[in-house]
């Protein structure tokens, strides 16, 4: 039980408007409005809720400190020569079809031709060329023939024997007439293993004597 002396007491408070009190708490929320968030956005330690908002980013060619580990680098521009490493040597910068042409045909094939990477040729062969070009590679296909696709011609031909290589990928790359390019669906790597997959399937039509290692 409260006690009765304090009872009454609490019955006949008053509040009291104290003039002093009013001017120091107001003077202190002023100072803490102006002055917290100042020292909370020079202290890049203290951070509340900032969704995000800070990140480690800098711009390119720039070197940044971070607060661990070395130092940030930004983009550099790679020295002269540097080649980036899935990459195939092919010259997509070229403008007309005929530059694009003869310097894919100075492309020597760079993947080696071991039977893991002619089952690689095989197999995309077999997904993306034999409809049109058939399982030998004769033009003809599942879906060629009068009222269907025109037939493509066939790659034993004297004029497909004698394509380069680089001719060869090139054509997968960037399509021929009505053959369409198909450097989205197939690799730079499976296109060269499915060149290696023509040129074996035009030496199994006319085996030479070094095919059989003699
Ligand atoms: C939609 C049907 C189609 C598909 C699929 C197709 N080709 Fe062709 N291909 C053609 C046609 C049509 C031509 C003839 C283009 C022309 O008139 O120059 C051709 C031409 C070629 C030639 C040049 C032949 C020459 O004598 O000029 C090569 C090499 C070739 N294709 C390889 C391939 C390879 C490899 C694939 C699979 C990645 C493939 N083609 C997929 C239709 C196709």
């Amino acid at each position: 039980m409260i006690p009765e002396p304090l009872q009454k007491k609490l019955r006949e408070w008053q509040p009291k408007f104290s003039p002093t009190l009013f001017r120091v708490t107001l003077g202190a929320a002023f100072l803490a409005a102006v002055f917290i968030p100042i020292a909370l956005a020079a202290s890049p330690f203290i951070e509340f809720f900032n969704d995000m908002a800070v990140q480690p980013k800098g711009k390119a060619q720039g070197t940044y400190g971070r607060l661990y580990g070395p130092p940030m680098i930004v983009e550099r521009k790679p020295p002269a020569g540097t080649l980036p490493m899935d990459w195939f040597p092919y010259h997509n910068e070229m403008e007309t079809e005929e530059d694009a042409r003869n310097a894919a045909e100075s492309i020597p094939n760079p993947v080696p031709a071991t039977m893991e990477n002619l089952r690689i040729g095989q197999h995309v062969f077999s997904i993306y060329c034999k409809t049109c070009h058939g399982p030998t590679a004769m033009g003809d296909g599942s879906i060629v023939g009068p009222g269907r696709f025109p037939a493509p011609p066939s790659l034993h031909s004297d004029t497909a024997r004698k394509f380069k290589d680089g001719r060869i990928f090139h054509i997968i790359t960037r399509g021929q007439n009505r053959m369409p390019s198909f450097a989205v669906q197939v690799t730079p790597f499976e296109r060269w293993c499915t060149v290696h997959y023509v040129r074996a399937l035009q030496r199994a039509m006319d085996p030479k004597p070094e095919d059989f290692g003699k």
